[in-house]
């Protein structure tokens, strides 16, 4: 069976924020020292300490935007220890993550100079926790106050005379969880006094960021849009994709076909959160001023046998590549309310989308999602209806295709189709409208995997890599295409 659709191409319905395609990066495990951090003495290629072949590969899927330090490391960590000669820097215990030594040798210059090089914007995190007010204050005084003050003149000491530009701050994170365990009334509270401080500097203004909810925590919203929606640019929600159970939540390969399907089910739910939270936000700012921003998100497994469970470590296979095809078009539907989102993490931990190993580095199947997506960065969303489908396996339904469609500068149209089943091909038609009288040309590239856990490995690394697609047909202002099992495509529609 085709299943059909139409593409309004000259319905442009808002602009896809690039900072959705962010990244989050936290001090836990090998995400920061080894994966990012290798120190200027090291014999891995950096530029003053940080991995050359990381940034590259970041800089090609043009990362918009980075979250750090943390996720729950935020709100232990006390930005003073991470300045100054890094030979005399305090060295504590990561107690959430693993139990391991900080050693602080990646701080607040180090971040800033990771963004220089990436030439991504920075998303710093406050630490609400365990910190105080006067230490967010002057975390934020240290970055971008211009004129003479204590923080400018220590960060001057510290051989930065300008200071940075930073828009985004967060207040806490988690502080219903890691972050203090706090209830939503209290938080409010504590979220009002601690953003009182965080200032604008000269011409730098920061959008302030409140913690927002866990998953399907409604009431959390409700109550942080009620209490502090006037102090806040942006609400935060965390989701991850966990298959199982979270004291038993499945391997990252050698899973089951069940696991399949419930991972992509799982991974859906995503379209539901947005929405039941937007309405909740949509009471107290019909006018869409406050963003919401999905700053932890992706698939969360049973670490690799043999790593430190507390490293969070896991492969990445074509299944979370087509999870990140699904959850990114569920982030271009909501793209008026989602402004900013942080896949976790960007190395090593999670749904990775860089692995390493010592000097060896892999290019995960989420990595090319991102990399065939980027050509909706900051592109014009495009009304697209399409029959979704069904794809049934044991008694339960999926839809078995999900597409997104955007318009980008140059007038080229770029349509990215997930085809969920692993069983079967799925074909589709859509009714290009909107382009009369221009003569369309078209190319395509997909990735797919020949097994559902389909993977890269360090002895090979290019298993799972994006293919030219040409199973596609233009005929009379109708474009079908056969999508494989298993896969993600991007088309792109050139006029002239
Ligand atoms: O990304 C791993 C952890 O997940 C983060 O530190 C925390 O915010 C969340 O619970």
């Amino acid at each position: 069976m085709t299943l059909k659709g139409v593409l309004n191409a000259d319905l442009g319905q808002g602009t896809i924020n690039r900072n959705i395609y962010g990244h989050f990066s936290e001090h836990l495990g090998r995400c920061i020292y080894e994966g990012i951090w290798v120190g200027e003495d090291s014999p891995i290629p950096n530029t003053n300490g940080i991995r050359s072949d990381v940034v590259e590969a970041l800089k090609n899927i043009k990362i918009p935007v980075l979250r750090w330090p943390g996720g729950c490391f935020a709100d232990e960590y006390h930005w003073k220890d991470g300045i100054g000669p890094r030979a005399g820097r305090k060295r504590m215990v990561n107690t959430h993550w693993g139990g391991v030594v900080e050693n602080n040798h990646f701080g607040t210059h180090e971040f800033m100079e990771l963004c220089r090089q990436l030439e991504c914007e920075p998303y710093i995190n406050g630490n609400v926790g365990s910190g105080t007010v006067q230490e967010m204050s002057e975390w934020v005084e240290y970055l971008t106050f211009g004129g003479e003050s204590p923080m400018s003149q220590q960060r001057a000491q510290n051989g930065r005379e300008e200071p940075w530009k930073v828009t985004y701050f967060g207040v806490g994170n988690e502080n219903w969880g890691c972050g203090g365990n706090m209830r939503p009334e209290y938080y409010a509270d504590v979220y009002r006094r601690y953003q009182t401080y965080v200032r604008n500097y000269g011409g730098n203004k920061i959008h302030r960021i409140a913690c927002g909810p866990n998953s399907d925590d409604y009431n959390w919203t409700e109550v942080l849009m009620r209490e502090a929606a006037r102090f806040m640019d942006s609400l935060t929600l965390h989701y991850y994709t966990v298959p199982g159970e979270w004291q038993n939540k499945g391997p990252a390969t050698g899973f089951a076909e069940r696991e399949w399907f419930t991972t992509l089910r799982k991974a859906l739910h995503m379209d539901e959160l947005i929405t039941r939270h937007s309405v909740i936000m949509d009471k107290y700012d019909p006018e869409r001023r406050i963003g919401l921003i999905v700053d932890e998100w992706g698939t969360w497994y049973d670490v690799e046998p043999g790593t430190n469970p507390g490293f969070l470590y896991q492969q990445s296979t074509i299944r979370d590549a087509l999870v990140a095809g699904l959850t990114l078009n569920i982030f271009h539907k909501h793209h008026k309310r989602v402004r900013m989102a942080n896949i976790a993490q960007t190395v090593n931990v999670l749904q990775a989308v860089i692995l390493t190993e010592g000097e060896k580095m892999l290019l995960t199947p989420t990595y090319h999602v991102f990399d065939m997506y980027k050509v909706h960065q900051d592109a014009e969303f495009l009304d697209l209806t399409l029959d979704a489908g069904s794809f049934n396996f044991d008694g339960e339904e999926l839809p078995a295709v999900s597409a997104t469609a955007s318009r980008d500068s140059e007038g080229k149209i770029h349509i990215s189709l997930c085809n969920l089943s692993h069983l079967a091909p799925t074909e589709v038609a859509l009714d290009i409208r909107g382009v009369a009288g221009q003569k369309l040309s078209v190319t395509g590239t997909t990735l797919t995997g020949d097994k559902i856990d389909a993977h890269n490995t360090f002895a090979v690394p290019d298993n799972v890599k994006p293919q030219p697609f040409s199973g596609f047909a233009l005929q009379d202002g109708r474009l079908a295409a056969t999508l494989p099992p298993m896969s993600v495509t991007t088309l792109e529609l050139t006029a002239g």
